[in-house]
């Protein structure tokens, strides 16, 4: 977006001039993968929330319309294809362009982690712009006298029959890198020799120097440490010639080790790194609490990431009121009210597992207390460490309950709910209680959650005065 007229907008040039424009170009090229049939993912915004804040008017609009014309037919884009194209593009203008007399929304702010991200490599690593900010980078370095050396060849991207020009290349390096991350992006040009980044393999030494380069911006060393070890993982992928896929990646048994013990990558290769590549070390450090940073920002940040529809469907343009030529969902199969008996299994679903369709009308199953990898690491430090859930808590930044559901789920009912405890043990709780002793000591004396002593003293109380039974315990209160 170089285009004069768009940045006049000042909202508009702030972005074209930041370093996130990498991670912008990356979600762009993967929803129009997506709406033109290929096997892309959109994993972004949904784009009424990536825009209305922009204020982006219709004449900005009609000139943007105006510059993928100029450029379809630079790229000499055949005619069939850009009458295509044009309607998917117009297909955008009402979640891309504010209406008039409608103040813009405030800016929605860094884009929040998916939930089903939540301690993975690529929500430690900070998401999509900063993996598409390194592909761009190491790109444009293997481009350039410091590393046109390594030999990975490229086409130039005004030539008509170019197939491995520079934006395409690090489209796919940073597809590659984002589901190597753990991320939710699809790789889709795995195995394709001429869809690799091409580093020749007697020059992967050469090519690891240029990557360090282009990792320096990352904030931390542990987050450069962790790019690099994405790199080295993903060498069979990256590399062409002799041995590229047999000379693969070496399997790094430090890393895997400690990841087996119940340990994070990131947290894996960050104390890796602290130790000098000791594994028993590193594992000992992790153990004992020690972190490279702390999980609870992310924790929070990934909190609020309720999945929300692409589209906009059935929300409004910067408003909140009920707007009837809203953007509607292409999914929205019946939504609430429609498609009478849309709960069956075969009915149609949201692509984007947004809801929508049959999905939206399903209740959704129990949430885990805690994300599979962040589980395991409690476990292990309770079982390897000899920590208790409060101790585990502080020490992870957590929320004492969920780690508690985790280490004593018999504790708990269903649906996450503080259960009380078993009959033995909700006698002596009881006996206590009754003798005037806290629940906390009791807890203590007891070793179980804090929060079952207090369910278990309330269920008896509530019992007594209803006259009822007491929940698990079979006995009738007194
Ligand atoms: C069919 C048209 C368009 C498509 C498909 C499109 C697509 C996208 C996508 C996928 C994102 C990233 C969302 C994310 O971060 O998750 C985005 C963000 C953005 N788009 Fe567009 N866009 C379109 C039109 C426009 C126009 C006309 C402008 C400016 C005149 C614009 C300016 C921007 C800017 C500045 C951002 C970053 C906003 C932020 O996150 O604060 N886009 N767009």
């Amino acid at each position: 977006m170089a285009d004069p007229t768009l940045n006049a907008n000042a909202k508009v040039v702030r972005w074209h001039e930041s370093q996130q424009k990498a991670g912008f170009k990356f979600l762009v090229t993967e929803i129009m993968g997506y709406m033109t049939g290929g096997p892309q993912k959109y994993t972004g915004r949904p784009m009424e929330e990536a825009h209305m804040h922009l204020a982006i008017s219709a004449a900005e609009w009609r000139q943007f319309m105006r510059v993928a014309e100029k450029t379809f037919e630079r790229t000499a884009v055949p005619v069939g294809a850009r009458r295509e194209l044009g309607e998917i593009l117009e297909g955008f203008q009402m979640q891309c362009v504010l209406p008039e007399g409608h103040a813009p929304p405030p800016d929605p702010g860094a884009p929040r982690p998916h939930p089903s991200t939540l301690g993975t490599t690529f929500q430690r690593l900070g998401g999509v712009y900063p993996i598409a900010q390194f592909a761009d980078r190491l790109v444009d370095l293997l481009l350039s006298d410091r590393g046109r050396a390594v030999g990975v060849a490229f086409e130039d991207i005004d030539s008509p029959d170019a197939r491995r020009h520079p934006p395409g290349i690090k489209y796919l390096l940073t597809e590659l890198l984002l589901s190597a991350a753990g991320g939710p992006e699809v790789v889709t040009a795995k195995e394709f020799e001429e869809a690799k980044l091409g580093v020749p393999t007697a020059q992967w030494a050469a090519f690891c120097a240029v990557a360090a380069d282009a990792a320096a911006f990352f904030p931390t060393p542990y987050h450069r440490a962790m790019i690099l070890d994405l790199i080295s993982g993903l060498r069979p992928e990256l590399c062409i010639g002799d041995g590229a896929g047999t000379d693969g990646a070496s399997a790094d048994t430090s890393t895997a080790t400690i990841e087996a013990a119940g340990f994070q990558r990131f947290d894996a290769v960050a104390a890796l790194y602290e130790t000098g590549g000791d594994a028993e070390r590193a594992l000992d450090k992790l153990v004992s609490g020690w972190r490279p940073e702390g999980v609870a920002a992310e924790m929070a940040a990934a909190d609020s990431a309720a999945p929300r529809c692409p589209f906009g469907g059935g929300r409004l343009a910067g408003g909140g009121k009920e707007n009837p030529g809203a953007p509607k969902c292409p999914f929205d199969f019946g939504g609430a009210g429609g498609a009478g008996g849309a709960d069956g299994s075969d009915a149609p679903r949201c692509p984007f597992g947004f809801g929508g369709g049959a999905a939206a009308t399903n209740r959704p199953p129990a949430e885990p207390p805690l994300p599979p990898q962040l589980m395991a690491t409690v476990k292990t430090m309770a079982e390897r460490g000899g920590l208790g859930a409060e101790e585990i808590a502080t020490m992870l930044q957590l929320d004492a309950k969920a780690v508690a559901q985790v280490l004593h789920p018999e504790q708990f009912d269903a649906g996450g709910g503080v259960a009380v405890l078993p009959p033995g043990l909700a006698e002596a709780a009881r006996t206590m209680a009754e003798r005037g002793i806290d629940a906390e000591q009791i807890a203590g004396m007891l070793k179980v959650d804090v929060e079952a002593v207090k369910a278990t003293v309330a269920s008896t109380t509530a019992a007594a005065n209803t006259g009822g039974k007491v929940v698990g315990t079979g006995a009738a209160a007194s």
